[in-house]
């Protein structure tokens, strides 16, 4: 169960935060009855996913888990953030070097830098690859151009008919150039939902897919989003996705503090940030206004941000992401000539000073005018990060709606590929 402290915010509120317009929201989004609401397949997911397809997913992440010494994962965006936020919190951002059963996962077609992708070609030649490339809409560029690459050299190396043992595509149900492809080429399909954008997608095959073939547990990653799900839909004073909703839109309303940095405690938790980021910056940012998401990994960042979270321009709020257990103890030995004079640290756990720079930063954030909040879950495990996600999302859809715009859609998204598309004469 996640929990949310506004301890260190509410004090800087004139009034507090609207939570009758936050359960007004959530109401809006459980009767599907706002803006975007053919976008709501997320809400009751958890529960009533395709259980055929998940049981498809189970085997196929087996039978690349037994056959493949690399899994290149192909996609962008919705398409591939969250998978990577999982793999990497629940294995390590080192997960390619420290030996574990199954194949090395590589992520490719998120940009468009020809160094990233010679760089994964180059590691995985002469290896049994296998590819899952994602792509609800099947056209964007990143992840065609890198599929393009990769199907070709999949065939080089293995053949075409062994190819529709190698490559599995993740794409709508049945429109789209990647579905035609697959379905001309015979690969295996797995189904984005029409009603799920690709921010909301992670607990769809999108993610579940690399994420089982990482050899994590999807059925815990689910139960934990379910059992969230239950929480994050009352429309009560015991909702934490509610009242975090409702103290970053009444900093934002009340305070004008038009920045929200989600600071995390370690470098494996950097990309549930970016994926955060992407969640709440796509569902937020239009018609001018939003909260504008960003990130830090502490204690890393604070000797780099750190002098501007605290006495830079006020325009900052700030939300500490932890988890109550560390999952590795490390203790600090004692030294008997204290030749470097950190004896004060000896015999105490990594995480007990830890918790000491946190509280020590939370409290200076504080002092320095930066509203903060706190969201925590008991360990880094597949349980709690399911209900992380699941909170997020809920609270992402509540926050969408009590500041007015439509959470589930990303006009601006297609700006700048209009204009690429024309430089590169696409017809
Ligand atoms: O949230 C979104 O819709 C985007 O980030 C998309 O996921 C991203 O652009 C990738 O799109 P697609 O899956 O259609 O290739």
């Amino acid at each position: 169960m996640i929990k949310f402290n506004a301890e260190g915010a509410l004090g800087f509120l004139p009034e507090a935060p609207d939570y009758k317009a936050a359960e007004k929201a959530l109401r809006t989004l459980k009767e599907g009855t706002g803006e975007g609401s053919g976008f709501l397949g997320w809400v009751a997911l958890p529960k009533s996913y395709d259980k055929e397809e998940y049981a498809r997913i189970k085997k196929c992440a087996a039978r690349i888990r037994d056959k493949a010494e690399a899994l290149v994962v192909i996609g962008i965006g919705g398409s591939y953030l969250g998978a990577r936020a999982v793999i990497e919190a629940m294995l390590s951002p080192r997960y390619n070097e420290i030996p574990r059963k199954g194949p090395k996962i590589y992520f490719i077609g998120n940009g468009i830098s020809g160094e990233d992708l010679a760089q994964v070609l180059q590691l995985v030649e002469g290896k049994s690859v296998y590819v899952n490339v994602i792509s609800k809409s099947g056209t964007t560029l990143e992840p065609a151009l890198a599929f393009r690459i990769f199907k070709q050299f999949i065939e080089k190396n293995f053949g075409k008919e062994e190819a529709k043992e190698r490559i599995v595509c993740t794409t709508d149900k049945a429109r789209g150039a990647l579905k035609n492809l697959a379905d001309a080429e015979g690969y295996e399909c797995f189904v984005v939902p029409d009603n799920i954008g690709g921010r909301y997608s992670v607990l769809t095959p999108v993610g579940l897919l690399p994420i089982a073939a990482a050899g994590i547990n999807i059925d815990k990653l689910m139960e934990g989003a379910a059992k969230e799900a239950e929480i994050c839909l009352k429309e009560d004073g015991s909702n934490p996705a509610l009242a975090y909703a409702a103290v970053r839109q009444a900093i934002y309303k009340q305070l004008g503090k038009k920045v929200e940095i989600l600071s995390c405690p370690s470098e494996s938790i950097r990309f549930i940030a970016e994926w955060w980021k992407q969640l709440y910056g796509e569902s937020e940012g239009k018609q001018h206004l939003g909260i504008f998401p960003a990130s830090c990994v502490y204690t890393a960042d604070l000797h780099s941000m750190g002098q501007y979270i605290q006495d830079g321009e006020r325009m900052l709020m700030e939300t500490f992401l932890c988890f109550d257990v560390p999952r590795v103890k490390v203790e600090v030995p004692f030294w008997e000539e204290n030749g470097d004079g950190l004896n004060y640290t000896a015999g105490k756990e990594y995480r007990q000073v830890y918790e000491a720079a946190k509280e020590g930063v939370k409290q200076a954030h504080i002092k320095g005018g930066v509203p903060c909040m706190e969201i925590s879950a008991a360990k880094q495990d597949e349980e709690n990060l399911g209900a992380l996600i699941y909170f997020f999302e809920a609270a992402c859809g509540i926050s969408g709606y009590m500041q007015g715009v439509d959470p589930f859609d990303q006009p601006g998204v297609e700006e700048y590929k209009k204009n690429m598309f024309a430089l590169l004469g696409k017809k």
